[in-house]
């Protein structure tokens, strides 16, 4: 997730450097990004498929009502665009975006962004499949030194697409701090399409998060299997849990690995033993849910418009067209 500052070549580095700096904290924690090694990814990909997680179902369901009104948003002033993703993933939502400008003989070039180059290769060997002429340029970078290379010599509208709720994952200052970044690479006009997951009923989100199936538990634990792996640590699983918790007055869920007993963790990469308490826990992802107003205040501080607001037929999510002023 928070990309803005990593680069393929020091992942290593950064992980070290992320373990190091989130254990010495209190509470420890562990940024939500370490969840995507192959396996996460996988586990994610699942997620996304949970009855419980309504999260994509919501958004696929606006994207396909809607991607008439929004091709004719992206065109309007202008016969050309380019459709900038970043964090594409395996493009479900955005192939249904495509498939309808590729039909409908719209301009466009289509950028996905993303600093996983295997997440990349798989979508661009799909699109290829699928749609041979279409013009593709996949750019493995993370989100900023992407969008700071595209054409700055002959301009064509950008339009950026950042779905999925992944801002959900900033906290607010990160979220403020990554839309002035936005807001300062683009130009007036340009367009960001944002996935938004809205406040409901709580225990529709603590459900999306504690699944029946535990695959939530997996992919929060799989990120000690990580550290095991590429850090030479020994954490035993079976002496940690997930838990799970929604604050519906500050609309944070927010999930946790749970320490099941006293127990002492060497990490070999850090040449570093930590110990854990019975029941200390180590944070590891927000997952922010937002009011309409806080997406307002959000635009009105870095620049943008609120051009579209668009839900599903239950009103659990949006997806939030801004325009750069
Ligand atoms: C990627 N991100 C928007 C997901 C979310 O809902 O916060 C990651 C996730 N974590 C647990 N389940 C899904």
């Amino acid at each position: 997730m928070d990309q803005s500052l990593h680069t393929p070549e020091s992942v290593d580095a950064l992980l070290l450097d992320d373990v190091r700096t989130g254990l010495a904290q209190t509470p420890k924690q562990l940024p939500s990004r370490l969840f995507y090694d192959a396996e996460g990814s996988r586990i994610f990909q699942a997620i996304m498929h949970l009855p419980e997680y309504y999260l994509t179902r919501c958004e696929f369901e606006i994207v396909n009502e809607n991607k008439a009104q929004l091709l004719q948003r992206f065109l309007r002033g202008t016969n050309a665009f380019e459709l900038v993703e970043l964090g594409a993933g395996d493009g479900l939502k955005t192939k249904v975006l495509l498939r309808h400008f590729w039909e409908q003989q719209a301009e466009f070039t289509y950028i996905p962004i993303d600093i996983s180059e295997d997440a990349l290769n798989g979508l661009a060997t799909s699109l290829r499949l699928q749609w041979p002429d279409m013009a593709v340029e996949s750019m493995h970078n993370d989100y900023f030194r992407g969008l700071s290379k595209l054409s700055a010599a002959s301009y064509t509208r950008k339009v950026v697409l950042f779905l999925g709720s992944n801002i959900g994952n900033f906290s607010e200052d990160e979220a403020l701090e990554f839309y002035h970044q936005l807001s300062q690479r683009l130009r007036p006009g340009d367009l960001v399409l944002t996935g938004v997951d809205l406040q409901k009923h709580p225990a529709v989100i603590q459900a999306a998060y504690n699944d029946s199936q535990g695959l939530t538990r997996a992919f929060n634990l799989n990120l000690l299997r990580r550290l095991n792996r590429e850090l030479d640590a020994n954490f035993d699983l079976s002496a940690w849990d997930h838990y799970e918790s929604y604050n519906p007055e500050t609309g944070e869920a927010r999930s946790y690995l749970v320490s099941q007993k006293a127990q002492q963790v060497r990490i070999e990469a850090l040449d570093e033993t930590y110990s854990f308490d019975y029941g200390e826990i180590i944070h590891t992802e927000i997952s922010r849910k937002f009011t309409r107003e806080g997406i307002e205040r959000l635009a009105e501080a870095t620049n943008f418009r609120i051009d579209s607001w668009l839900t599903d037929c239950k009103g659990y999510f949006a997806d939030v067209l801004f325009e750069r002023m």
